[in-house]
Formats: structure tokens, C-alpha cells, sequence
């Protein structure tokens, strides 16, 4: 494979195989591997027109043991699971779900970058609602298909901070919406201002709560934490899709002796973190080194702005460890792809 891994991006690269299950009658087919990179719909299914569609993001890692292994794939099961629920979809079960994430990234070994090169494989099961409809109702059968493709950094800084920009102007979720599940729709509400965000140089948007916006809520691909006085501090909110990497950081964040509050987080705590950072699957944690708020020209900035901050750099660490099977996987988290 001539593959340049160390200077992979987070874009769609073809792999041999994407995996399907097709939900019919009640019952889910028999995971079926093919090359095929399209998929035939009906041009009424619910997903084209309804939005009727949920997705995951998940990696797998080759350890320093040359080990293939997944993170905690069975939190993306159930987070589907959530998701599909909120919309009237069929739930796929949770063993079908990871028996199908490893069968996928097993069919694609060649794909999962060396140890050492820091990329990994990046896993995007999907969800779809298939039969016609036209009326506003919810399909009858339904496409669980899951690819992968080899990925770098997210964000091109990779662990360098990056510079975010708060959005007043739009909002990804309603209060009572659908952001606390991962429905491509919020993506697609997203788009408008990640534009505005890249045209002014942001790489980032942080999104307030958007009822008063008087609350931090998240990015728009990733939750958002501080840091201060050795506490770590993520916000609660309706409206914040509830990640699986930052869960996992506020287990190691007491495990590195740090306090954990999940809560609300005032707009104004901003001018009191001494670090900061954004976290997701594909952003792992990207250190965040200032915060642009365009409505009052206001600059939060966190340490000099160009370095990550201790105890980010310790969790970055200690997470990266865990997924490459250099530190012992001391909660279970890793899945063995055998
Ligand atoms: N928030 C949003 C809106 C996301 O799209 C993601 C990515 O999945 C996250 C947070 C991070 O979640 P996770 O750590 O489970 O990837
Ligand atoms: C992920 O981290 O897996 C996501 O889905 C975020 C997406 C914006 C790439």
C-alpha cells in the first residue's frame, strides 16, 4: 500500500469493502460485505426527503502490538440506537452493530494506518430510511451500512490549538430539537456558518445555547470542555450530542486527579478557563488556543494561544495511549478486531 499515512487528511479515501444489513419485515438481514460504493433508492425513501437518517463516527487503531482495535464501539451501538429512536426509526441491534463495525474493519486490514504514523481508520456506519413515502411518516424498512476509510487530524493544526469562532447568528439545534442525537440534519444546519467560520479563518464553530444564548453548548463536530483550577468542566444541554471521547475524558481527567463538573457553562466562564479544548472522535482533542466572539469583539485566549495546556496535553496522552495499546486499557474500552 503506497498510502502516505503520515500526511493522511480527514477526507473519503476507497477501501475494498462497506458492509450492509437491510431491515425488512421486522427482521435485519445478514450483514452482507461488497464493493459497491453507491447505494439504489427508491426516490421517495425518507431519507431523501425527510432527513430520515442517522449516522456514528468510530476509529480503529493497529496498536504497538500491530493489534487492530475499535473504541468502545458498543456507546456508538447505543447512540444510534438513541438516535434512530427520536426518529421513529427501526434500532439496530447493539451485537449486530459492532459484529458489523468489526467484520468491516477486518475486510479493510490493509487500510488501518501502521502504528506510528498517527492516523487510524476512520468508521462511518449510516442509517437510512429506504421505502417511499410522501406523506411525513416514518419509512418501513431500512439500510444499516457502514464504510471506512484511513484518516489524519481533523483539524490540519492536528494537537496544535486552534482558533474558534462563536456563531450568534445561527444556530445548529433547537432548544428542544434534535442535537442531542446525531441526525445528519444538524450537520446540514451547520454548513452555513462552518462557511463563515473558515472564510474569516476559523477552523471551529462553538454554538451557544440557542434559546438565550447566554450558555456554552459545543462545536459543531465535537463537545467543548475547560479547565480551571483542576477542575474539568464540560457543559449539560439538550441540545449537545452526548460524546463518546469526552465521556471517556472525564473518566481520565479523575484518573489525572482533576475534578468533573458537567454542567451549565456560563457564556462569561469563558474569560475563566486556563485551558480548553474541543473533543470528538475525529477531533480527538484538539487544544482550543482562543475563542472570537464577532458580537462584542471580544477574544477569550488560553495560555499564549499557540500552545496546548498541561493537563490537555496529559489527557491527549493518556487517551492516545489507551487506543494504541501502549497503556494498559484499564476500563475495557478497546475492541479486538481478530
Ligand atoms: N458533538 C458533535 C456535534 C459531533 O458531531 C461529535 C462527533 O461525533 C461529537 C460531539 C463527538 O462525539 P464522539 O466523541 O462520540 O465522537
Ligand atoms: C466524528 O467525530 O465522528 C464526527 O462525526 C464529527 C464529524 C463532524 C466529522
Amino acid at each position: 500500500m503506497e498510502l502516505d499515512w503520515k500526511n493522511l487528511s480527514f477526507g473519503y479515501l476507497k477501501t475494498d469493502y462497506n458492509i450492509r444489513s437491510y431491515y425488512r419485515n421486522g427482521s435485519w438481514s445478514e450483514p452482507e460485505l461488497t464493493s459497491d460504493e453507491t447505494v439504489s433508492l427508491h426516490m421517495a425513501a425518507t431519507c431523501l426527503h425527510y432527513g430520515q437518517e442517522v449516522f456514528e463516527g468510530q476509529k480503529a487503531f493497529r496498536g504497538a502490538d500491530g493489534v487492530i482495535r475499535i473504541f468502545r464501539p458498543e456507546e456508538n451501538a447505543k447512540r444510534m440506537q438513541s438516535s434512530a429512536a427520536y426518529l421513529k426509526m427501526a434500532l439496530p441491534p447493539v451485537d449486530l452493530f459492532v459484529d458489523m463495525m468489526k467484520r468491516v474493519v477486518k475486510a479493510n486490514e490493509r487500510f488501518v494506518p501502521p502504528y506510528g504514523t498517527g492516523a487510524s481508520l476512520y468508521i462511518r456506519p449510516l442509517l437510512l430510511g429506504t421505502s417511499a413515502q410522501v406523506g411525513v411518516n416514518p419509512s418501513q424498512e431500512y439500510l444499516l451500512l457502514m464504510f471506512v476509510t484511513p484518516v489524519g487530524p481533523y483539524y490540519k493544526e492536528g494537537f496544535n490549538p486552534i482558533k474558534v469562532m462563536i456563531d450568534r447568528d445561527h444556530d445548529r439545534a433547537a432548544p428542544l430539537g434534535t442535537g442531542h442525537v446525531k441526525v445528519g440534519g444538524n450537520y446540514a444546519a451547520s454548513l452555513t456558518s462552518g462557511e463563515i467560520g473558515h472564510e474569516k479563518g476559523y477552523p471551529c464553530v462553538l454554538y451557544l445555547d440557542a434559546k438565550e444564548k447566554k450558555h456554552i453548548d459545543e462545536c459543531g463536530g465535537a463537545n467543548f470542555f475547560g479547565i480551571r483550577q483542576g477542575t474539568y468542566i464540560t457543559p449539560r444541554s439538550h441540545s449537545v450530542l452526548p460524546s463518546i471521547t469526552n465521556k471517556s475524558l472525564m473518566t481520565l481527567a479523575e484518573e489525572l486527579g482533576l475534578k468533573v463538573e458537567q454542567r451549565i457553562v456560563d457564556y462569561e466562564e469563558l474569560a475563566t478557563f486556563e485551558e480548553a479544548g474541543a473533543c470528538g472522535t475525529a477531533a480527538v482533542i484538539s487544544p482550543i488556543g482562543s475563542i472570537y466572539d464577532p458580537s462584542n469583539d471580544r477574544t477569550f485566549v488560553y495560555g499564549d494561544g499557540t500552545k496546548a495546556g498541561p493537563n490537555c496535553e496529559k489527557l491527549y496522552h493518556r487517551l492516545r495511549a489507551i487506543q494504541y495499546g501502549e497503556e494498559p486499557d484499564t476500563y475495557g474500552w478497546m475492541v479486538e478486531v481478530k
